[in-house]
């Protein structure tokens, strides 16, 4: 029994640290709406246009993702498609994983599910926390994603930004770095709400395609719960009628 007690708290401390050192920054909450189509579209059109060069989604198909954003073939295949894809099509890319490895040092992973392997808070402070490294051989770096190998793909938009850290060394002499804050260097063309408005909603287009179903689910819920509700009211005037003559 002892020895249950010390393995238990044991091995939650071990989680604790564990979790601990994999912890990514993560400053701020995204407040994302799946049920906003507008929201879902504008997230689409950023993908496919800055997103899709590198990244697949390739358990999607191009006329699911249009009939739950209720776009026409037109307006899927002219409006948002950058490349000749059928309209029928996966949403594959060109770019061969070997190819991609040697240009970046890492394949860009396929993102159909990235929102349920990360997390959509780690997605949005992913996106929004970049600043320039020049160590770095892309030259920009992350809080939340440290030595990325990935680019700031939309830098343009939010312009460029310096992080400055406080550098704490202890008896030992071991450096730590903590993050302060960012410095503005070059602005971008969009103001910082613009910016993180088109991130949270390329995060919540991110989130659909990791589960399309939650369209429905979240449709069918208020129905379910309406049903439970009659139900049990029906149930009680059951139970009230058969215990009628009992008591
Ligand atoms: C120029 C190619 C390129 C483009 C364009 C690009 N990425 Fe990436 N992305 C990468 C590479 C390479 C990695 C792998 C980074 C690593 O593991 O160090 C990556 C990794 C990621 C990851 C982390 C996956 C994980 O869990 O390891 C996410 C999320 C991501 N990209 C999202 C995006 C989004 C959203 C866009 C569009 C705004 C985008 N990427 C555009 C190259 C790209």
């Amino acid at each position: 029994m002892k020895n249950m007690i010390v393995m238990t708290l044991g091995l939650l401390l071990f989680s604790g640290f564990a979790s601990a050192a994999g912890d990514a920054y993560i400053g701020e909450h995204v407040q994302t709406n799946i049920r906003s189509t507008d929201s879902l579209r504008k997230g689409a059109k950023t993908y496919m246009n800055y997103c899709m060069g590198c990244h697949s989604m390739e358990w999607q198909r191009y006329n699911r993702v249009a009939e739950d954003l209720g776009l026409t073939e037109d307006e899927m295949m002219n409006g948002l498609v950058l490349t000749d894809a059928k309209f029928t099509d996966k949403m594959t890319i060109a770019m061969a994983a070997e190819d991609a490895e040697t240009w970046f040092g890492k394949a860009p992973p396929d993102l159909t599910v990235i929102a349920k392997a990360r997390g959509l808070d780690w997605l949005y402070n992913f996106l929004i926390n970049y600043y320039v490294d020049p160590s770095r051989p892309t030259g920009w770096n992350n809080l939340t994603f440290e030595n990325a190998s990935m680019p700031h793909i939309l830098w343009e938009f939010q312009g460029i930004r310096q992080a400055n850290f406080d550098v704490h060394t202890d008896a030992e002499g071991n450096e730590t770095k903590t993050f302060n804050s960012f410095e503005q260097l070059e602005p971008g063309t969009m103001t910082e709400q613009e910016y993180k408005a088109m991130v949270t909603d390329l995060v919540n287009f991110l989130d659909y395609s990791s589960e399309p179903a939650q369209l429905i689910r979240m449709s069918l819920a208020p129905w379910v719960l309406l049903f439970v509700v009659v139900f049990t009211f029906l149930a009680y005037l059951l139970k009230v009628n058969y215990f009628r003559d009992i008591h």
